[in-house]
């Protein structure tokens, strides 16, 4: 990026700190809406990245009287095929992670389907994006990035105006999945995902970013030029990003962000 005094970053001293920060941001936002008697609706990513943030929900469900009941969520993306009951499923891991220690309706919660039949993937990914405009639209999409520089599962090659499709998945987003799967054979080669104009629609996007695994993706995506090559690097061009990275994933940063930490 050229200008870094544009940026939203925000660079936190570890994982935790950077998380409870984002857990924050969502509870003030669904606190705010509902107040207001509004739905919440956030767009939400798996992964490790986003773990402790949701620990961070379910404490303040739990502990602090955070009530889930009005928000709707939108998750990024599912692997396909995949059934939902599969233990790697997204649908799992956000059960497990999420969706079981909270109140939130089940009817307010949307994966995309990894148990379609190939023919009816792509009317299921139209009537996804029509119902999230139809709750008029993401107020906050939470983004974790992939090593390829993936949003979502928009892997290198994703146009900016792609919409919720059918994709295949890098080599290294396969490989990084092995762990989770028991070998590559078991890893599934495509996914559904958001396409990069769903989620920058959102009228806000978090992307967090921990560990020195992330340091060269995120440098690349946040001060290489934009391109297709970098999913991740399109959010350049958007103002309503906010970047937020523990120490280690910003430590290949030309600048020193970590200032910011002291006005979080
Ligand atoms: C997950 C997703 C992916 C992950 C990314 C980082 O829903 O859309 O883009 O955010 O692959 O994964 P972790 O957090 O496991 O490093």
């Amino acid at each position: 990026m050229n200008n870094q005094e544009e940026k939203f970053i925000k660079v936190y001293p570890n994982s935790e700190t950077a998380s409870l920060y984002v857990a924050g941001r969502i509870a003030s936002l669904i606190v705010k809406k509902s107040e207001l008697g509004q739905k919440t609706v956030l767009g939400l990513a798996t992964g490790a990245t986003p773990k402790l943030v949701y620990k961070e929900l379910i404490r303040l469900h739990q502990y602090e009287g955070l009530s889930f009941k009005s928000v709707v969520t939108f998750n990024l993306d599912e692997y396909y095929p995949m059934q939902a009951v599969d233990e790697q499923s997204y649908r799992s891991f956000m059960n497990v992670n999420l969706f079981n220690h909270v109140d939130m309706p089940s009817e307010n919660i949307h994966i995309p389907d990894g148990t379609l039949n190939l023919e009816a993937v792509q009317a299921h990914c139209a009537l996804y994006e029509k119902k999230i405009q139809d709750f008029g639209g993401l107020d906050l999409q939470l983004l974790g990035i992939g090593r390829t520089g993936h949003i979502g599962f928009n892997e290198p090659g994703s146009l900016v105006h792609s919409t919720t499709r059918l994709v295949h998945l890098n080599d290294l987003t396969i490989s990084d999945a092995i762990a989770d799967f028991g070998g590559k054979e078991h890893v599934p080669s495509q996914a559904i995902t958001m396409g990069v104009k769903t989620i920058t629609q959102a009228k806000e996007i978090i992307l967090l970013a921990l560990s020195q695994r992330k340091a060269d993706i995120i440098q690349q995506a946040l001060e290489g030029g934009i391109s297709s090559h970098i999913p991740a690097s399109f959010l350049q061009q958007f103002k309503n990003v906010e970047y937020v990275l523990d120490q280690e994933a910003a430590s290949q940063l030309a600048t020193n962000y970590c200032s910011a930490v002291t006005n979080p």
